[in-house]
């Protein structure tokens, strides 16, 4: 009888014990889970500056584009090229008003993929490749090249950064769906 009851009387304290065990642990990991994500979140990468799909242009150096001082050194009708949507050729265009256009170009000719130089003189794209060339907006205006050139989204981030995203509407020049998307 004297076993039964103390092993009765240790009933509640194991549940005493382990309740605070748990609390204890409970305490513990919620300590270290808040210390853990100061350190957690450094190792996430920031989202690319952009919205819906966006990623900051970058030069060819890999530095983000600033708007601001893109346009002080580009003037108006330049397409200069930087990294764009899966690291692709895209030009940037200064509009005429001297501000970044609102749509950029895939630098790739749709022929074999060759990297379409500006030509300004002509005012046009011209494939060194085999002689494609694709107006001022990207139009396609000579084969071999079967289609323009493709579009992306340019907007300017609240940081003042330029920001790619793709281009999902009806294409501009041509006034079909984007042969891209
Ligand atoms: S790759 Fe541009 S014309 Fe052939």
């Amino acid at each position: 009888m004297a076993q039964l009851s103390a092993s009765n009387s240790d009933v509640p304290d194991m549940g005493r014990r382990q309740f605070m065990n748990l609390l204890a642990f409970g305490t513990i990991s919620g300590v270290a889970l808040g210390a853990l994500y100061p350190i957690v979140r450094y190792f996430i990468p920031p989202s690319s500056g952009g919205t819906g799909g966006g990623l900051t242009a970058k030069d060819k150096l890999g530095n983000d584009l600033v708007a601001s001082s893109f346009l002080g050194a580009h003037g108006a009708g330049d397409r200069v090229l930087a990294q764009g949507l899966k690291g692709d050729p895209t030009y940037v265009i200064v509009t005429e008003d001297a501000e970044i256009a609102s749509y950029g170009l895939n630098a790739v000719c749709t022929h074999l993929g060759c990297v379409v130089p500006w030509n300004a003189n002509e005012n046009k794209f011209i494939c060194p490749c085999h002689g494609s060339q694709y107006n001022a907006a990207g139009k396609v205006v000579r084969g071999p090249a079967p289609l323009s050139l493709a579009l992306v989204n340019t907007t300017v981030s609240e940081e003042g950064k330029v920001v790619f995203s793709p281009w999902t509407d009806t294409d501009f020049r041509t006034g079909e769906s984007p042969w891209w998307s």
